[in-house]
């Protein structure tokens, strides 16, 4: 579904990436990690055409990005949908009213489809329908991670990207919020590409992992793959203090 090839992404004088190549494939959810500051949310952003590569090829549905016309760009657009890291709802807006933005972008609905759509969307991430009406500084943490997953769910879309879902939330929100993006990746058939700092979340819901360390993917794999690398961060990340403590509680 993507295929990521001798990318170089650089601000400045100062490379971020360089040479990285990445797949993932059909229907999977690919856990994406790395030290922080590495590079990760660069990336996402990258592929989703929001920050310019200074070379290599991104693919997306087998379509070469650089490509495409104004107007296929934005079809492909519509098969992906994003929460980012920043959860980034319009604060002025209501959760229906944010869920509403891509539809009213891309697709010509009726006033009483729009809301009937948002309902739906609203629901399916587990919020009580009286959230619509509410404003995001109304919201706890989780209830605004839930709503930035309803507005990517907006066009039912092929692939998902997550920056960092779980972070902030306490462990069982979290846990609850790994079940909603599984359970959902099963049911709508979704590809995944998730940012995650999260030790649960990568042994629950992650089918490969992917690591990003100093400008390129150290490793990709599956857990089991990934956790017998003698790379040094990778070691540390799977087989510290923190990660023993996760397989401890049977995660
Ligand atoms: N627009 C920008 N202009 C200049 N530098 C940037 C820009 N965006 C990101 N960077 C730099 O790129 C590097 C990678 O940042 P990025 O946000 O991708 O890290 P990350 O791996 O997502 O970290 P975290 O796990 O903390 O979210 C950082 O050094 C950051 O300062
Ligand atoms: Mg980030």
């Amino acid at each position: 579904m993507i295929r990521v090839r001798g990318l170089e992404v650089a601000f400045g004088e100062k490379t971020i990436m360089k040479g990285l190549d990445l797949d993932v494939y059909r229907g999977e959810i690919l856990g994406f990690v790395g030290a922080s500051g590495q590079g990760k949310s660069v990336l996402t952003r990258t592929i989703l055409g929001l920050v310019r590569k200074r070379a290599g090829t991104i693919e997306v549905f087998g379509e070469d990005l650089d490509d495409l016309s104004a107007g296929s760009r934005r079809a492909v657009e519509r098969r992906w949908g994003v929460l980012f890291q920043q959860g980034a709802l319009f604060s002025s807006l209501t959760v229906k009213q944010n869920v509403q933005v891509p539809m009213r972008e891309h697709l010509k609905l009726s006033e009483r489809l729009l809301d009937e759509l948002a309902r739906l969307k609203i629901e399916m991430v587990g919020l009580k329908p009286d959230a619509a009406d509410k404003f995001p500084s109304e919201l706890s943490g989780g209830m605004i991670k839930r709503a930035s997953l309803a507005r990517a769910l907006a066009l039912d879309p092929e692939i998902l990207f997550l920056d960092e879902p779980t972070s902030g939330l306490d462990p069982i929100g979290a846990g609850d919020f790994d079940d909603l993006i599984s359970t959902l990746q099963r049911t709508l058939g979704l590809t995944v590409f998730m940012v995650t700092h999260d030790l649960d979340s990568i042994h629950t819901v992650c089918d490969r992992v992917a690591a990003l360390g100093e400008g390129h993917i150290i490793a990709a794999g599956s857990i089991d793959t990934m956790m017998a690398s003698d790379h040094p961060w990778l070691r540390m990340y799977f087989n510290g203090k923190r990660a023993r403590a996760v397989l401890q509680t049977g995660a």
